[in-house]
């Protein structure tokens, strides 16, 4: 076994209904004064209320910060830490998906003033200390909750993380009943999202580690087993947890072992027709995973039967990788998910144009297990359309 360097939220309460204890929490780290972090759409659900209830019964004051929108810029943030500033806030509570958890982080970074933000973009920036952090997802997803980063949106369709441990949350509350109102597009796309986290952290050829590891794997076991209830009845609870614990497990897992190819093509389908994540994330999945199995298929032979329990699985790996790849396909349109680029109206001459602009994702290409070329770039985009 190599060396390795693994690290995490270390308090996590887990359960329905647990984010009445977010009262309890924040006076557990001091807390007097908080600055919740949302979206509009949270309060429109009124899914804040059992949180503020329980801040209420604990003499916690809270100033809610409702402004952020999907892929935030930066002007949201600065807007976030003015907010904080003038309300005088001593712990921050992101609630919401992982663009109100972003803010969060960095807004409990900013607030104390020792760094501007343009000085912390990059890896291991931030030097000062940061407020009291809980985070609260109310999407499955992401997994931002337990990860050392913050995307934030610094152009017309560029985007720019800050990488530090000081981000990782003092806290999370993973509270299922949040997530019922999720609409189903979004609980599909978001779902697969997860699972793309777990596969390219499990596979990946820099930092691949044990805890990591086990962490996809039991990911991959929760998501795959629930992502098609969690869709088709989004009032099942039982569903909903089993997708909320495993999105932060995938999480967990890729904050130390990162993402790959995936990732990296589908970036270019969400700059430049702002499609969803998840979704550009499902549409490349199965041909980056074929183009893989060269190299990969034995790792893909370890984690396909926790993504496909109930098939017998063939005892080749290159052959257990081409059913895996087809089950995706399959699994997307079970999801209601279109699966080619075609589909999507994305035109075929703009192909060369995305593969090129793949290949800007180099910080995430070197984590993927094959090397990937222009020409390889090209012809996955064309196998996906
Ligand atoms: N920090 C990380 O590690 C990390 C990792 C991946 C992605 N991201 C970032 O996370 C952001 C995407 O986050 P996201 O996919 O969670 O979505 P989001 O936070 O952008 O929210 C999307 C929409 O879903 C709505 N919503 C959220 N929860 C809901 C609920 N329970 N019921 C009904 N509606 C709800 C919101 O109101 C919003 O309109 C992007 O900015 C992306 O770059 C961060
Ligand atoms: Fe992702």
């Amino acid at each position: 076994m190599s060396n390795f360097h693994f690290s995490t939220v270390s308090d996590i309460v887990v359960g329905p209904g647990a984010s009445e204890q977010l009262g309890e929490m924040a006076v557990g780290l001091g807390i007097k004064r908080a600055l919740i972090v949302t979206d509009p759409g949270i309060i429109q659900f009124s899914l804040l209320d059992s949180a503020t209830t329980s801040l209420d019964s604990h003499n916690v004051e809270y100033s809610i910060y409702s402004d952020v929108v999907a892929d935030p810029p930066e002007h949201v943030v600065m807007d976030a830490v003015a907010a904080a500033q003038a309300f005088g806030c001593d712990g921050v509570i992101g609630f919401g998906g992982g663009s109100s958890m972003d803010v969060a982080k960095l807004l409990a970074v900013l607030i104390t003033g020792d760094q501007a933000l343009s000085e912390i973009y990059g890896v291991d920036q931030i030097r000062g200390k940061r407020l009291p952090l809980v985070q609260v997802p109310t999407t499955a997803g992401t997994g931002s909750e337990a990860t050392m980063v913050s995307i934030i949106t610094t152009g017309e369709t560029t985007k720019a993380g800050v990488v530090s441990r000081t981000l990782l949350a003092d806290k999370i509350i993973l509270d299922a009943t949040l997530t019922i109102g999720l609409p189903a597009h979004i609980t599909a796309a978001t779902g697969i999202d997860a699972m793309v986290h777990a596969i390219e952290s499990y596979t990946s050829k820099r930092l691949k580690n044990p805890l990591s590891d086990m962490l996809a794997c039991e990911a991959l076991r929760l998501l795959s087993g629930s992502i098609l209830t969690a869709v088709k009845q989004g009032d099942n609870v039982a569903a909903r947890g089993d997708m909320l614990l495993g999105a932060m497990l995938a999480g967990q897992a890729f904050a130390n072992s990162p993402v790959a190819a995936v990732h990296a093509l589908a970036y270019p389908l969400g700059g430049n027709y702002h499609i969803p994540h998840g979704l550009s994330n499902s549409l490349v999945l199965p041909h980056v995973l074929r183009f893989n199995a060269p190299v990969a298929a034995n790792l893909y032979a370890e984690i396909a039967p926790l993504i496909m329990p109930n098939q017998i699985l063939p005892e080749d790996a290159i052959a257990r990788t081409e059913m895996l790849a087809d089950h995706f396909l399959a699994l997307a349109t079970d999801l209601g998910l279109q699966t080619t680029l075609r589909e999507m109206n994305i035109p075929e001459d703009d192909l060369q144009k995305l593969a090129e602009e793949s290949m800007l994702q180099q910080r995430l290409l070197v984590n993927n297990p094959r090397e990937v070329s222009l020409e390889d770039a090209l012809g996955i985009y064309q196998q996906a359309y």
